[in-house]
């Protein structure tokens, strides 16, 4: 038997002032989004934002729904309507926040969205910069997406498929 480890790398910011300004604008555009989430039943609105590289800027936020398990997250709103609306561009930022959490840390993306996240980063073949941040806290900068889902479910499993 042989012990392993799996090490995740980010950055922590303190202050948005260390950030470029385009990681600025996207998280602006994330916090505002949130703000028109449709969060009645969890009372925890996200909001997400993404840079492609025509320059374009989406955002999308969480749409609950009263049969719970139908409602949809920020991440996943934003990134489905991206990759059905423009399949041959790439992501190279996407920006997360959550209004109203009590912890100085910011979110991070549920395990279904991270499934999601590292599939259309493996699709585009180029890293896409994960941005997580409190409002008012710090902000965690990952350089690529596949540090979020270390062991992910991979296609070579069903490549190998009988
Ligand atoms: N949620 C997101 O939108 N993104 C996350 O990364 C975590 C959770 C939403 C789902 C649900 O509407 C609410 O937050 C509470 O879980």
């Amino acid at each position: 038997m042989i012990k392993k480890s799996v090490k995740v790398e980010y950055s922590e910011y303190e202050t948005l002032e260390e950030l470029d300004e385009i990681d600025n604008k996207l998280i602006n555009k994330a916090i505002e989004i949130a703000k028109k989430s449709y969060s009645p039943y969890s009372q925890f609105p996200v909001g997400a934002a993404v840079l492609l590289d025509n320059g374009k800027i989406f955002a999308g936020n969480n749409q609950e729904n009263i049969a719970y398990p139908s409602g949809t997250c920020a991440e996943r709103s934003v990134l489905n309507y991206v990759h059905g609306n423009f399949p041959k561009n790439r992501i190279k930022i996407l920006a997360v926040t959550a209004l109203n959490t009590a912890s100085l840390i910011p979110v991070s993306p549920c395990g279904f969205c991270r499934q999601v996240i590292v599939e259309m980063e493996r699709l585009q073949g180029e890293p896409m910069k994960v941005i997580l941040h409190k409002i008012g806290g710090s902000t965690f900068v990952f350089d690529a997406a596949f540090a979020l889902l270390p062991l992910a479910f991979d296609d070579d499993i069903l490549k190998n498929k009988e």
